[in-house]
């Protein structure tokens, strides 16, 4: 039986942000170097009060991120310094303002124009760092993530390639909308995470955030006219938590 989701609203994004940040020290609190806790990395505008919070020692201290692993969920097919780039979002808001304390952080090498051979170099990455060979799946002590307006969650989008094999953890994409090419973390490795944070804000998000929240899944007994659910639906963890830190403008059509 899959636990259920538990949802949190907070007045604005700032309390949010904090409120992640709690979560993020008890999911990633008892780690050591030699057995670090690891966390997948969520790109988006979103995510970057969290990650500037984290960044104050009166958040984490200096000490633990010696025992944290960032990897990173997706990434746009462009180099880290372009300003499109995931990893240059995290660079400049959390590693680069921890200096030498900045945690071990493994980045897609999503500007490879073979992305496909990025996507199996990123996957086999994972595989060594967390000692697990095929087919069994890496668990991530935390995977922070955000939803887009239309439900995607990493570039898992409506429409995109299925990427229903088990045996595959990260994915070449293109996103649907507009052809653009992403790396992906897989629902098999987001399904297999220890506890998903859905870090979500902003009035845009609500209608989402109550599709997500308060309409049965497909199939479900009773449920009827039910529209296909967003690809954030699918993410539901086999024996792990899922916790949703909403601002109360992305809550506002929750019953
Ligand atoms: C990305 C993210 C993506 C993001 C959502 C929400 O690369 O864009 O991984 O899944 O979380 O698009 O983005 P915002 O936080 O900017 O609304």
């Amino acid at each position: 039986m899959k636990a259920a989701a538990a949802v949190r609203v907070f007045r604005d994004a700032d309390a949010a942000a904090q409120a992640a940040a709690a979560e993020w020290n008890a999911a990633l609190a008892d780690g050591t170097a030699d057995r670090p806790r690891r966390v997948l990395l969520s790109g988006g505008s979103t995510p970057q009060t969290l990650y500037r919070a984290l960044a104050d020692a009166r958040t984490v201290p200096r000490e633990r991120w010696e025992s944290i692993e960032c990897f990173f969920g997706d990434e746009r097919c462009v180099p880290p310094d372009h300003p499109d780039s995931n990893f240059g979002m995290v660079y400049k808001s959390l590693l680069e303002p921890l200096s030498d304390s900045a945690p071990r952080t493994h980045r897609m090498r999503a500007e490879d124009p073979d992305a496909d051979g990025a996507a199996r170099d990123y996957e086999n990455l994972m595989r060594r760092q967390f000692a697990v060979p095929v087919p069994d799946v890496p668990r991530f002590d935390l995977a922070l993530l955000g939803i887009g307006v239309d439900g995607h969650t990493a570039s898992l989008f409506p429409g995109g390639a299925e990427l229903d094999d088990p045996s595959r953890l990260v994915a070449a994409i293109r996103r649907p909308s507009d052809g653009s090419s992403r790396l992906t973390v897989t629902y098999a490795l987001l399904n297999a995470a220890r506890r998903v944070l859905f870090l979500v804000c902003g009035a845009e998000k609500a209608e989402v955030v109550s599709q997500l929240l308060c309409h049965p899944l497909p199939g479900a007994s009773g449920a009827k006219n039910v529209r296909p659910l967003p690809p954030a639906a699918r993410v539901r963890p086999e024996s792990g938590e899922i916790v949703w830190i909403l601002d109360s403008a992305a809550a506002r059509l929750l019953e």
